[in-house]
């Protein structure tokens, strides 16, 4: 059996990439690689998640966590919902704003230099505070600049469990659940700089009972709160709802079960040099734990968001959901890579195809392992085959393909990927559902090589167009709007 890993690909964008000419065109014009994204779609993806709260009857906030992209035509095909937007430094709150977003509908989270602070104070957007220290820095600049009282959340980590068996990994980030006095303590000092706007985690984890943990957890820290005196109205779950990236789930078991019959020599490797993403071989045993993205999920995005609202409490037996709303608390979230489901597609084209003297193919590709960040994210997806000209014969073919750095480590992917021939010179090689973190979290200029052109792709009627990235506006190709 062929371990592929055929990638899930829906609507909008299976139609664009059913067109080799036009991606080729696009090559040609602007260079490999290419991102390519679809605003339209996220607009969708935002719909979606609003669906799940309309079903809860909650209000509040979706907070797209920009980080996992930079693009200018998404930040803005964004700014035109009712969506908010969270962001993690000083450039992309400067972004954000703009965009077209105005303060009320910001975010800030992340690590704060003073100047990030600065302005999101100044703007009055919401300050999603990590530490008390960071608190009572935004309560000196309130005072030191003559600024209206900031709206904040804290965010929470370490979370201790009630009756279950639920562990809560460490953070870096957040103020420990466990001692909340502190923080009580620091925004009653503040009172006239500092107004609660609620509490907050954010886990990078899949796991849901422990977000349920997490969730729970900040429903008793809003209760101690409200008994302190303040009046806070909203918890933000974070994110990290996640995609599915692949079609067949018998194709990801397949895969991880072979991975381990490679890693103790059952098989031929299906990794360069055996790397055994986190499993290895000691002595006939395995051991280790297979640390990658579980790349096909059955339960991800607002399906997710929906699970967890639907989970009982611990400790009140009832769901998380209707906690919220008994509470009439509002519910935000920060999802990132969900609503860049089907955003986005990276384009690379191939420059080598060669053997390694070894018995394996090597194809080289235009774009390298910081375009591409599939190990960076642990996601292993196969791409799509776009032949140019005639296609060499069918039937399966294993590479490995590498990028375009010196660089001994500079694989794209460290997986053994099958095509469903052997690529040529000039064909292109399309991973789709990129726009998540795997497009350009880590886009830099390693050894002077060009970074991709970012691309947005949009309909107007039965016709694709697209544009510059950066000449995208929410207006662009809009003919029917006349006054
Ligand atoms: C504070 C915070 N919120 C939201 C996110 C988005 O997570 P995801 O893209 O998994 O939804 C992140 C990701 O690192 C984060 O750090």
């Amino acid at each position: 059996m062929v371990p592929f890993l055929r990638p899930r690909v829906e609507g909008d964008l299976g139609s664009l990439l059913d067109d080799p000419a036009w991606l080729h065109q696009v090559v040609d014009a602007l260079g490999s690689p290419v991102n390519l994204v679809l605003p339209d779609r996220l607009a969708r993806n935002v719909a979606e998640f609003r669906d799940v709260y309309r079903a809860h009857h909650l209000s509040g906030g979706v907070y797209f966590a920009h980080k996992a992209n930079r693009s200018a035509a998404l930040t803005r095909a964004l700014a035109a919902t009712d969506a908010g937007i969270d962001v993690a430094s000083l450039g992309e709150l400067q972004h954000a704003l703009g965009a077209g977003f105005g303060p009320a509908r910001i975010m800030a989270t992340g690590p704060k230099s003073r100047e990030y602070l600065w302005l999101a104070a100044r703007t009055g957007v919401i300050v999603n505070a990590d530490s008390i220290d960071e608190l009572a820095e935004t309560a000196a600049l309130v005072t030191a600049y003559g600024l209206p009282r900031v709206r904040v959340m804290a965010r929470l980590s370490g979370f201790v469990t009630t009756g279950t068996n639920v562990m809560s990994r460490a953070s870096r980030f957040g103020i420990p659940a466990t001692g909340t006095a502190a923080l009580w303590d620091t925004l009653e000092k503040h009172r006239d700089q500092l107004d609660l706007h609620g509490v907050a985690y954010h886990l990078d984890t899949t796991g849901l009972p422990e977000k349920a943990a997490a969730l729970e957890g900040c429903l008793h820290a809003m209760d101690e709160a409200v008994q302190r005196g303040l009046r806070p109205r909203a918890v933000d779950i974070g994110g990290g709802f996640g995609i599915n990236y692949l079609d067949d789930e018998k194709q990801w078991e397949a895969w991880t079960t072979e991975l381990t019959g490679a890693v103790l020599g059952k098989r031929p490797p299906l990794t360069w040099n055996g790397h055994g993403y986190g499993l290895r071989n000691e002595a006939g045993t395995l051991r280790g734990a297979l640390s990658v993205y579980p790349a096909h999920r059955s339960v991800a995005g607002p399906v997710y968001l929906d699970r967890l609202l639907r989970t009982a409490s611990a400790a009140h037996r009832r769901p998380l959901g209707t906690l919220l709303l008994d509470s009439l608390y509002d519910l935000h979230t920060e999802p990132g890579r969900a609503l860049l489901d089907q955003c986005g597609a990276v384009l690379l084209r191939v420059e080598e195809v060669r053997g390694d003297g070894r018995g394996e193919t090597l194809v080289r590709v235009a774009g390298n392992g910081t375009d591409l960040g599939l190990e960076q994210h642990g996601v292993q997806m196969d791409p799509l085959l776009v032949s140019r000209g005639e296609p060499g014969p069918e039937g399966p073919a294993g590479v490995y393909l590498t990028g375009n750095l010196c660089l001994e480590a500079d694989f794209v992917t460290r997986r053994k990927i099958f095509l469903p021939r052997l690529p040529r010179v000039g064909d292109l090689l399309v991973f789709v559902n990129t726009a998540g973190y795997l497009m350009d979290f880590s886009a830099g200029h390693a050894l002077m090589q060009p970074t991709a052109r970012t691309i947005a792709a949009f309909r107007t009627g039965d016709d694709w167009r697209w544009c510059l990235d950066e000449r995208y506006w929410p207006v662009t190709g809009r003919e029917e709007i006349n006054g």
